[in-house]
């Protein structure tokens, strides 16, 4: 389906460059995109209260409502999602009404209050307009009479027409019942209750689409155009915009659909996967794992993975690429309903998220969530078991794959070859068990040993090497070009270097199975777990996610485990070992017992006094430091955040969560200035003890709230009052025009690390008199 003939490319650069209004619109779900310039992304989380997160390109701009916030309910609960040009509709998951908002003021109610104490069962959001279907979400999907009212666009601010649409009106359809519907730009379609679909709205006649008899489940729309997933083979159907129709739908099932600017994507009904067609950027889309739901914007998809329920974002336009960075958070797989689930659909069983208390994602405990069970995996998987009433089909890397009811579709080598393998293993557990059995100093002498007894590369193991990790003190197999290799022995083998290579049972074994996923929350690369190593140590386990995998690969891994081994400092989270098999990507950190700066500054853990509040300021900056300017070559942070500056066992701060870029010198010195720029934030945090975005407080962002004030002298206003004053606040002056300095505008106004730290250092010299 990869499109690189370079008119269509270049009509997609156009297209890129010179649209200045959204051209797609999602179909209700789970999950769904806001378009144009305002673009954002929703979806339902899996919580089990059906909370709505929300992400923007802009990380500040988010309405994601924190969890123990007062912010909770500006999204109420919803049901189901839908996208429209710089707003998003859903329908509330407690009374079925209809809510549309807007990221910039997500309070406020867009639905016309003419229409806001009706139920609907279904919504659909177009350019601007809203259709949604009357009847109870929960009791009645299957029909009612349609309303529409237009969301108007004045000055930037987006408000309801108070008399329901004039865009929409049409005296002929008003008496049809609808299944569901799908808006798009200036029409609307609807799934007739008897079969068939029917369209209305001024500019529903450039669909060229007339008397449709066929039976559809799926309906969506992009600016001019509509397809649909046919009823009886699950194939898709399009009509309209000449953009997309130069470009028919592939001949596969679907089970849903999405629209983007110039493109259609959809996930195939037989592994799951993405598929897209009409002109858009292949380069990112994953390959090789499977999405419960998607959602497009303009030139960005998200969808919520299969597997683990994480958020996963591409690009699929041209650059510059917009970052939708997606928050780590576990989203629902699909949209609750009453009933039992159809012929080949599986009901969702929360209970494999393993979150105590958690029985059900959905708001009441009778409604269940039903998806569509796929009936293979994709290239590199196997069908290790099939579909049940309450499990999809489950996909079993090729690297597991024991027998021959695998073999064919994993193309691996016969099964004499497999048992001679088989063989070669079990002589190398051997090998371990004797070495544990016989000291470290044997044990050295066996891990050469067992270098020695590897197979030798030959045939389909090519592209097998042998590499060199020069920090890490052992030599490493690389295994990812080759997925077919045995699971290696089960013992943890200790290298000689700083970093030790940790086995993937043995970390699965002490996390609990990568479980307890809530127990130190969620970085940028993936989750972290709490361990406990057998020898009662305890580590934080970071497991990279899904995204993490595809926007990288194993050599970048390896690059940055090698710059990572390096490090160490007294004031970074260091790095004790790593494991990276399977396609796992595993790092084992210092275990920070006392939590995250941000915990203790906004959460619920003990609050800090100002000598420890400066000590701490210090100890960042200082590990900072030693990235900016004390390594080679250096590294920037790109995250800097209370959440990242965690206290250990003496309440020691220590930075964490760097260096997973490798960044090019040009960018070098800018990312600093913006790793300067989120310090000074931080030093706000402290000082305030405020958190960077409240819309508790006048304006929300702690920079414009805070700067203004310390230009003027009047520091001492946003000092955290909640902590008792020293006798002298000079200190905490000092620090404010610190801060400040390090968040003015103009990046070459901020100070070096070097300078903030060795000013920090003479404050907390100094001392503080209480
Ligand atoms: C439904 O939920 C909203 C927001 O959570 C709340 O304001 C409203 O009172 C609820 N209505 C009912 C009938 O429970
Ligand atoms: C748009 O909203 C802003 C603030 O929300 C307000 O100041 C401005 O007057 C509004 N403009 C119009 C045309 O209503
Ligand atoms: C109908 O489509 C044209 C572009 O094809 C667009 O300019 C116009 O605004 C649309 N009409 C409505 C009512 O949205
Ligand atoms: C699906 O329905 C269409 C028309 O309704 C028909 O032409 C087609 O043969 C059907 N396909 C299958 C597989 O039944
Ligand atoms: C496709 O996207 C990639 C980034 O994912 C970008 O580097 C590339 O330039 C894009 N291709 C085109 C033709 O714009
Ligand atoms: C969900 O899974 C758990 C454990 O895997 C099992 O005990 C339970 O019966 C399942 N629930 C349903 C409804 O099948
Ligand atoms: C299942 O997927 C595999 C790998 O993508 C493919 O080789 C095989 O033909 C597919 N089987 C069916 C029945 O579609
Ligand atoms: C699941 O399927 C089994 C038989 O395959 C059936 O007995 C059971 O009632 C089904 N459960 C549900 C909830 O549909
Ligand atoms: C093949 O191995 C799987 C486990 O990997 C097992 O469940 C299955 O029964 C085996 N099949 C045969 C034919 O031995």
């Amino acid at each position: 389906m990869t499109r690189n003939h370079p008119f269509l490319l270049f009509l997609l650069l156009l297209l890129t460059l010179f649209s200045d209004a959204a051209h797609g619109f999602g179909s209700m779900g789970p999950i769904s995109a806001a378009f144009g310039e305002d673009g954002f992304f929703c979806a339902i989380d899996a919580s089990g209260r059906q909370t709505v997160i929300c992400w923007s390109t802009k990380r500040a701009a988010l309405v994601s409502p924190p969890a123990s916030s007062s912010l909770v309910n500006i999204i109420p609960p919803m049901a189901a999602l839908s996208g429209g040009e710089g707003f998003l509709c859903g329908i509330l998951a407690n009374t079925s009404f209809a809510h549309c908002w807007t990221n910039a003021n997500p309070g406020k109610n867009l639905v016309p209050p003419a229409y806001r104490t009706t139920a609907y069962s279904h919504i659909a959001a177009g350019k601007a307009h809203v259709c949604g279907i009357r009847g109870s979400y929960y009791s009645d999907r299957d029909s009612g009479t349609v309303d529409c009212w237009d969301i108007v666009l004045r000055s930037s601010n987006y408000t309801a027409r108070p008399g329901g649409s004039i865009l929409m009106y049409d005296q002929s359809i008003s008496n049809l019942v609808f299944r569901k519907v799908a808006a798009g730009e200036g029409f609307s379609c609807g799934i007739v209750r008897e079969g068939g679909i029917v369209c209305w709205g001024p500019n529903a006649t450039g669909l060229g689409i007339s008397a449709v008899a066929d039976s559809f489940t799926v309906l969506a729309t992009g600016k001019g155009s509509l397809c649909g997933v046919l009823d009886n083979s699950s194939t898709v159907k399009c009509w309209g915009d000449n953009v997309l129709a130069v470009d028919q739908p592939p001949e596969m099932g679907f089970t849903s659909l999405t629209a983007g600017a110039s493109y259609f994507c959809g996930i195939r009904k037989d592994n799951h996967e993405v598929e897209c067609w009409g002109i858009y950027n292949s380069s990112q889309i994953p390959k090789g794992s499977g999405f419960s739901a998607i959602a497009s914007s303009d030139f960005s998809v998200c969808g919520i993975r299969e597997v683990d329920l994480v958020l996963d974002c591409w690009f699929t336009g041209t650059s510059p690429i917009p970052s939708y960075d997606p928050p780590l958070e576990l989203c629902s797989p699909g949209l609750c309903t009453a009933g039992t689930c159809g012929a080949a659909e599986f009901s969702f069983n929360a209970s494999i998220l393993n979150e105590p208390g958690l029985s059900s994602l959905c708001l009441r405990g009778v409604l269940s969530i039903c998806s569509p069970c796929g009936t293979n995996c994709s290239d590199g998987f196997f069908l290790s078991s099939p579909c049940t009433n309450n499990s999809d089909r489950v996909c079993s890397r090729c690297s597991l794959c024991q027998n021959t009811s695998c073999s064919t579709v994993c193309g691996l080598p016969l099964l004499r070859d497999m048992q001679q393998r088989h063989l070669r293993e079990q002589r190398r557990l051997l090998l371990i068990a004797g070495c544990s059995a016989s000291g470290f100093l044997i044990l050295l002498i066996c891990s050469f040993l067992m270098t020695w007894g590897k197979p030798v590369p030959t045939g389909g193991d090519a592209g097998k090497q042998f590499r060199f990790m020069s920090c890490l003190g052992k030599k490493d197999s690389k295994e990812r070009t080759n997925d077919h290799e045995f699971p290696p022995p089960l013992a943890s083998i200790p290298s000689v270097g700083l970093a030790q290579i940790f086995r993937l049972v043995e970390l699965k074994d002490a996390t609990n199975g990568f479980k307890e996923f809530n127990e130190l929350g969620r970085g940028s690369y993936g989750f972290v777990y709490k361990a406990i190593l057998p020898d009662g140590q305890p580590v934080a386990v970071k497991r990279a996610n899904a995204a993490t995998i595809i926007h990288s690969n194993s050599r970048e891994f390896e690059m940055e485990l090698e710059i990572l081994c390096k490090l160490r400092h007294s004031n970074i989270v260091n790095l004790l070992g790593y494991c990276s098999e399977m396609g796992e990507r595993i790092l084992v950190y210092e275990f920070m017992q006392h939590g995250t700066l941000h915990d203790h500054l906004h959460g619920g853990l003990s609050p800090l006094n100002w000598t420890l509040r400066l000590r701490i300021s210090m100890q960042a900056a200082k590990g900072l430091e030693y990235l900016h300017k004390e390594v080679s070559p250096p590294m920037v942070h790109r995250d800097v955040k209370t959440s990242n500056i965690l206290l250990d066992s003496d309440l020691v701060a220590r930075i964490a969560d760097f260096g997973l870029i490798i960044s090019s010198e040009k960018d070098l010195n800018d990312d600093m200035k913006a790793d300067i720029y989120n310090f000074g934030i931080v030093l706000l945090e402290i000082l305030s003890g405020r958190k960077a975005y409240d819309i508790d407080y006048s304006p929300p962002d702690i920079v414009e709230w805070a700067g203004p004030q310390i230009r003027k002298g009047r520091g001492a206003a946003i000092v955290d009052r909640n902590v008792t004053l020293p006798r002298n606040v000079e200190p905490l002056l000092k620090l404010a025009d610190m801060a400040e300095l390090a968040v003015r505008e103009d990046p070459n106004e901020r100070p070096t690390i070097s300078e903030i730290s060795s000013w920090l250092e003479q404050i907390v010299k100094d001392g503080l008199v209480y």
